[in-house]
C-alpha cells in the first residue's frame, strides 16, 4: 500500500463531502502520515551531522506552502483522493503541443478547446511557457522563472483562465517542472555570477578544472554535437559551472538542502496555478557523484520521492510524471522501490514500448518487442504509463543490446540498420526522418521526424504513390491504436492526428538549425482541420479513424490501467497480441500485424480465450462481427483488431 492509499484509508470517513471537509485537519493528518518517510528521505540526503537545522526549516515550510494553495484546489485534491483511478482511467487521452506552434498563445489555445473535445482529448501537455533567454533556450527548457509566463504566450492571468476553463470541462493540464537545471539568466545564476557565494552553491561551480576533469571521466555527453563536455567556463563568475545539457542550462546542486526547499516552493507554486500533472523533466540527472555517470543514482530516487511525499501533503490531487528516457530496467524504478514503492512518480513515459514499436515497424517483426516487454519487472498498481509513439524530442533506441543478440542479431549492426532505415540511408525505406546527435565514436544516434513522415506518408505523397500512402495511413492508425489500448495515458503529439509532415523551416532559424528535433515540432495545420468534415484526404481519414478509436477507448472500461495487461505470443513473427483482462466478458484482445503481407492466426487460441461465439468474432474497431471461414483468421497489413467477447 503506498502513501496515497494510506491517506485515503485514514481519511475515508472525512472525504465523503469534500466541499465541507475540515481542510486543516486533513492537512495535519497527511503531514503526520508522511512525516516519518519525509524525515527518513530528507536525512538520507542531508544528514543532521552535516547540515544544521535544515529539517526544521522544511517542517515550517510545508504548512506555509499549504496556506498558499487556493481553496478550490484544496477541495479538488480531496475529490481526487477519493477517486483512486482518475489518472489511470480509460477516459484519459492526452495531446502534447507547443502553445505558439498550436495556436499562437494561451488565449489562442483556449479557443481551441472544442477541437480537443471533438477528438476526445482531455489532457493537454503544454511545453514550457515561462520566461526564458531570448536566443537559444532549448524550447523553453532553459527557464528564467518557474511561474512567470513569457509575454510571447500571454500572461499568468491567461494561464489561470485556461486552467479554470479546463477544470470546468473536467479536462486536465500537464506542465513541465524543469527540475534539473535553470537557465544562466535565472535570478540565482545571476547572483552567482555577481559573486554571491550563497548562490554559487546553488549550482556546481568550481574555481579550476580539477573536479570538472574528474567528473568528465565518467559523465556521458547528452548533446555531443552542439554542447560537448559537461562544464562551461563562466567569465563573469570566473568559475566552471556544470552544464550537462546545453551550456546555458546550469545544473542545480541538490546537495544543498536550500536548493531542495526553494525548488519545492517553485513546484508548489506551479501546482497552485491549477496544473494537474507535473512532468519532472530530466529527473534521472538530479544527483551527481564523482566516478559515476550521475544518472539514476539512488540519491536521485530519494530526492524525487522526497518531492513527491511533500507535494502529497500540500497538494495530494497533483500527480508526477517521470521523464526518464533511460533503459527499461531503470525506468520502472521511477515508480519507486522498497519503502518508496508507489511513492515516487505516479506516471512514467513508456519509452521502452515507444522505441520498440519503431523497431517493429522497421523490421516488421515483434520478437524483440515481446522479449523486452516480457522481461520487464511489473509496476506498482498505483503507477501508470504515458504511452506515446513520439514526443517533441528525438526517438532514442533505448532497449537492451542483450535481447538484440538473443534474437540472433548483432546489436551494433542492428542499431545502424534502424538509423539507416529511418534517416534516409536506404532507398527502399519509406521513412523520411533525420539523424540527431550522431556520435561517430560509438555509432550512437537518435531519430527525429513527425509520425507521418517516419511512417511513409511524406514519401508516398511526394511520389504520388497510393499504395505507400495507404500503408502509411494504416501504420499511423495501428501505432496509435496500440498506445490507446496498452494501459496508461495515450499521448498524441499535436499534428499527428492529421498526419502532419516534417517541418523543415527550423533550418532557416539560426537559434534552431543545429537541433533537428524542431523538424518534428510542426505548426498546427488549421487549414487541414477546417476541411475535416468536408474533404476526403489521407489526413482527414487519419483524424476520423483516430477519433473513432478514441471514442471506443473512452467507452471501454477494461482499457483503464489496473495492471490488467497480458502479452500473448503467437507463432507468427509479425503479430503483436495483448489482452486487457479483468477476467470478465468485458475483456478485449488486441491483435495487430506489423507485416506488409496478410498474416494468419489460428483461431483455436481465440476460441479458448472466449473471443469466438457461433463462428463469429466481434471487432470493436470495425464495429461489426467477422465470420470465420476457416480455422485461420486473416489480419491485413498493419490492421488492428480490438476483439471483444460480447
Ligand atoms: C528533457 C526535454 C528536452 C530538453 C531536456 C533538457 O529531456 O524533454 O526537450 O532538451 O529535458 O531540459
Amino acid at each position: 500500500m503506498n502513501q496515497t492509499s494510506l491517506h485515503r484509508l485514514l481519511a475515508s470517513d472525512k472525504l465523503d463531502n469534500p466541499e465541507n471537509a475540515n481542510l486543516k485537519e486533513l492537512f495535519d493528518l497527511r503531514l503526520s502520515t508522511n512525516l516519518s518517510i519525509i524525515q527518513n528521505l530528507f536525512l538520507s540526503l542531508y544528514p543532521e551531522s552535516s547540515i544544521q537545522n535544515s529539517f526544521p526549516l522544511l517542517l515550517e515550510l510545508l504548512p506555509e506552502l499549504y496556506k498558499k494553495r487556493p481553496k478550490n484546489l484544496k477541495v479538488q485534491d480531496l475529490r481526487r483522493l477519493k477517486d483512486v483511478n482518475w489518472y489511470k482511467s480509460e477516459k484519459m487521452v492526452g495531446m502534447q503541443l507547443y502553445v505558439d506552434h498550436f495556436n499562437k498563445d494561451l488565449k489562442g489555445l483556449e479557443t481551441k478547446i472544442p477541437y480537443f473535445e471533438k477528438l476526445g482529448v482531455n489532457l493537454i501537455h503544454i511545453m514550457p511557457v515561462t520566461t526564458r533567454p531570448k536566443g537559444e533556450n532549448d524550447g523553453g527548457y532553459a527557464v528564467n522563472s518557474y511561474t512567470q509566463v513569457d509575454k510571447k504566450y500571454g500572461s499568468k492571468a491567461d494561464l489561470l483562465n485556461l486552467t479554470k476553463k479546463l477544470r470546468s470541462k473536467n479536462m486536465h493540464l500537464m506542465m513541465d517542472f524543469v527540475v534539473n537545471h535553470t537557465s544562466d539568466e535565472f535570478p540565482w545564476a545571476k547572483k552567482a555570477m555577481a559573486g554571491d557565494k550563497k548562490f554559487q552553491d546553488y549550482y556546481y561551480t568550481y574555481p579550476d578544472r580539477k573536479l570538472p576533469d574528474e567528473f568528465e571521466y565518467s559523465l556521458p555527453e547528452i548533446f555531443p554535437q552542439t554542447s560537448s563536455g559537461n562544464f562551461t567556463f563562466n567569465t563573469k563568475m570566473n568559475r566552471w559551472v556544470m552544464t550537462v545539457f546545453n551550456n546555458y542550462q546550469w545544473d542545480l546542486n541538490y546537495k544543498n538542502p536550500m536548493v531542495f526547499m526553494d525548488m519545492l516552493t517553485n513546484l508548489v507554486e506551479l501546482a497552485n496555478l491549477g496544473v494537474d500533472v507535473i512532468r519532472f523533466d530530466a529527473l534521472a540527472f538530479l544527483w551527481k557523484k564523482l566516478g559515476t555517470n550521475s544518472q539514476n543514482l539512488p540519491e536521485a530516487h530519494n530526492l524525487i520521492a522526497l518531492f513527491r511525499m511533500c507535494l502529497q501533503v500540500v497538494a495530494p490531487g497533483v500527480v508526477l510524471l517521470a521523464e526518464a528516457i533511460v533503459s527499461p530496467q531503470e525506468i520502472i524504478k521511477y515508480f519507486g522501490e522498497g519503502i518508496k514503492k508507489g511513492n515516487e512518480c505516479d506516471i512514467a513515459y513508456n519509452a521502452t514500448l515507444m522505441a520498440l514499436l519503431w523497431n517493429s515497424i522497421a523490421t516488421k517483426k515483434t520478437h524483440l518487442l515481446y522479449k523486452n516487454l516480457m522481461n520487464l519487472p511489473g509496476k506498482p498498481i498505483e503507477g501508470t504509463w504515458i504511452n506515446y509513439i513520439r514526443c517533441h524530442d528525438d526517438i532514442g533506441l533505448g532497449f537492451d543490446d542483450r535481447y538484440i543478440y538473443e534474437v540472433g542479431w548483432d546489436a551494433y549492426a542492428h542499431r545502424k540498420f534502424l538509423l539507416d532505415y529511418y534517416c534516409q540511408k536506404l532507398d527502399w525505406s519509406p521513412a523520411m526522418g533525420q539523424i540527431f546527435m550522431y556520435n561517430p565514436k560509438n555509432g550512437d544516434g537518435r531519430i527525429t521526424g513527425s509520425a507521418a513522415s517516419l511512417l511513409g506518408l511524406e514519401k508516398g505523397l511526394e511520389q504520388n504513390n497510393s499504395e505507400l500512402i495507404k500503408l502509411a495511413v494504416n501504420k499511423i492508425l495501428m501505432l496509435h491504436a496500440i498506445i490507446l489500448s496498452y494501459g496508461g495515458i495515450p499521448m498524441i503529439y499535436a499534428g499527428d492526428e492529421i498526419g502532419t509532415l516534417n517541418d523543415y523551416s527550423y533550418l532557416k532559424n539560426k537559434n534552431l538549425k543545429e537541433d533537428s528535433r524542431w523538424v518534428n515540432r510542426p505548426k498546427q495545420d488549421w487549414k487541414t482541420v477546417s476541411g475535416l468534415d468536408k474533404i476526403d484526404t489521407p489526413q482527414t481519414q487519419i483524424f476520423h479513424s483516430l477519433k473513432k478509436l478514441i471514442t471506443i477507448r473512452r467507452n471501454t472500461p477494461v482499457f483503464a490501467d489496473t495492471n490488467n495487461l497480458v502479452l500473448h505470443q503467437t507463432p507468427s513473427p509479425h503479430i503483436f497480441m495483448i489482452e486487457r483482462t479483468n477476467n470478465s466478458d468485458k475483456d478485449v484482445l488486441v491483435i495487430c500485424n506489423f507485416d506488409d503481407n496478410i498474416n494468419m492466426i489460428d483461431t483455436v487460441d481465440l476460441v479458448s480465450r472466449g473471443y469466438v461465439s457461433g463462428g463469429k468474432l466481434k471487432d470493436l474497431v470495425l464495429g461489426e462481427s467477422i465470420t470465420l471461414k476457416s480455422g485461420l483468421l486473416e489480419i491485413n497489413p498493419f490492421q488492428i483488431l480490438w476483439l471483444s467477447k460480447s
